[in-house]
């Protein structure tokens, strides 16, 4: 009798172990090291200025427009003002247009900017590669860059996924990893230099980041969402202008959107239509930033022409981890619905220093006295993504809370980056990477369907 009871206890403990594995998300304990993030120093070679007097140095593009026929170019000159002039052209030997830009500058507290000058290329043509140069007068660099198909709902497109990228040695090994998994353009999640971490908000670490980043971004768009690290906002300072540094320094086409702030917008790259948010601008009933998503959503997206709808934003709405637990519940509570309704596809946030991807879950049928609190399955619901794993100085987010929710589907606390090809309009693969391992390798993948155009399940 003794051996039969052990033998259904062992059954039993089988039959439990099976079912919690059919359901659970997988909580990822893989560790190559752990991970200590120093920033790079003053002197690294990724910090280079440029040789020549008064070298453009910290160039960088983004959309000009809502879908590329409009280039933004900006960069900084040291030394004097110089030229705010762009020219460019499909030869690198003739660059026959020019275009005229403006420039400005900042104070914060005891730091003076460089001249920072910001020229937007217009009348391009979709799905076609640019020269441009800048630095007329005196040194003058040149560099390139393809412009997004035209929209359409089966225009291909592969785009790079990073967020809280910092400078430290791991973020480097982010933007090494992702260069050689080579995307076409870059959605960040927000979190761009983490300058405020030093003493007095040192914005040189603003300028040694734009230097960074450059060997990418002077070459491909990159779509920029506002993180708490852009506020800058010190009074103890003097300092209360919120964003003063990133809206000096990085333009976004959000006029064209109809939007009245820089901090939300949407673009239309390709079949793909980009809705970024901004968890640190006020989201409330009726604020700008509410009255323009509500109308974006209703009638300004169109998934005939760009079926996969994507959401940005800093702060995650779905993070089991006890890093900033919580912190993106008030907007969660105020436009989840909308999203749903939109049968949004994919929604990606930074903010927590780790990895989380989502089952297709939604948590909509609270009213406060319903007791309907817990997240539940839902096929029109959006694929959530945190991917704050850039590799800031902040350090690594190494602490799920246990158990591991339903709605969770993979999570681990690695640095690195993901991208998102779309294949047409059914079919996108989105695959996460691990610093630790070979650009090439996959963390962790998805083949994500439609919700417009082919709704089935895809979150397993
Ligand atoms: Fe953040």
């Amino acid at each position: 009798m003794a051996g039969m009871g052990a033998r259904l206890v062992a059954f039993a403990a089988a039959v439990l172990a099976a079912a919690t594995c059919a359901g659970a998300g997988v909580t990822s304990e893989y560790r190559r090291k752990l991970e200590a993030t120093v920033d790079m120093p003053l002197d690294a070679d990724v910090f280079r200025v440029p040789p020549g007097y008064n070298a453009p140095q910290q160039v960088h593009i983004t959309l000009g427009d809502q879908t590329g026929t409009a280039m933004t170019v900006s960069w900084v000159t040291a030394d004097e003002l110089g030229s705010s002039t762009v020219k460019y052209g499909r030869s690198p030997d003739k660059l026959k247009r020019t275009a005229e830009g403006s420039h400005t500058l900042y104070e914060y507290f005891n730091y003076t900017s460089g001249f920072i000058h910001h020229c937007t290329l217009t009348n391009l043509q979709h799905g076609s590669k640019y020269y441009y140069a800048v630095g007329f007068g005196h040194t003058v660099r040149t560099f390139s860059f393809t412009t997004p198909p035209k929209p359409g709902p089966d225009a291909p497109f592969k785009f790079g996924l990073i967020g809280d990228l910092g400078q430290t040695f791991d973020s480097n090994s982010t933007l090494v990893h992702y260069e050689e998994n080579g995307g076409d353009a870059v959605l960040f999640m927000g979190d761009l230099s983490y300058a405020d971490n030093y003493p007095l908000h040192d914005n040189n670490r603003w300028d040694t980041w734009a230097r960074f980043v450059e060997r990418s971004v002077a070459y491909q768009p990159w779509i920029w969402t506002t993180g708490n690290h852009e506020l800058d906002f010190e009074p103890d300072l003097g300092e209360t202008t919120p964003f003063k540094p990133f809206t000096h320094r990085y333009p976004t086409p959000f006029r064209a959107a109809a939007s009245t702030e820089p901090f939300w917008y949407s673009v239309k790259i390709a079949s793909a239509h980009v809705v970024v948010l901004a968890s640190y601008s006020a989201y409330g009933k009726y604020t700008p930033q509410w009255r323009w998503l509500q109308d974006e959503l209703t009638k300004r997206v169109d998934r005939k022409v760009t079926p996969w709808l994507i959401v940005l934003m800093h702060s995650p709405w779905y993070n089991s981890n006890n890093y900033h637990y919580m912190e993106g519940e008030t907007m969660r509570v105020q436009f989840e619905q909308w999203l749903v309704d939109a049968k949004v596809d994919l929604v990606l946030a930074g903010h927590v220093h780790s990895y989380e991807r989502s089952r297709r879950f939604s948590n909509i049928d609270y009213n406060i006295v319903n007791g309907k609190a817990t997240p539940r399955p839902n096929e029109h619901a959006p694929v959530y993504v945190t991917i704050g794993d850039g590799g800031n100085i902040e350090g690594i987010a190494n602490n799920f809370s246990s158990p591991q929710p339903a709605y969770s589907a993979f999570r681990e606390a690695s640095f690195g980056h993901a991208t998102l090809e779309i294949k047409n309009r059914t079919h996108a693969y989105f695959a996460w990477h691990r610093n630790h391992d070979g650009a090439k390798a996959v963390a962790d993948a998805v083949w994500l369907t439609n919700r417009y155009w082919m709704p089935t399940a895809d979150d397993a």
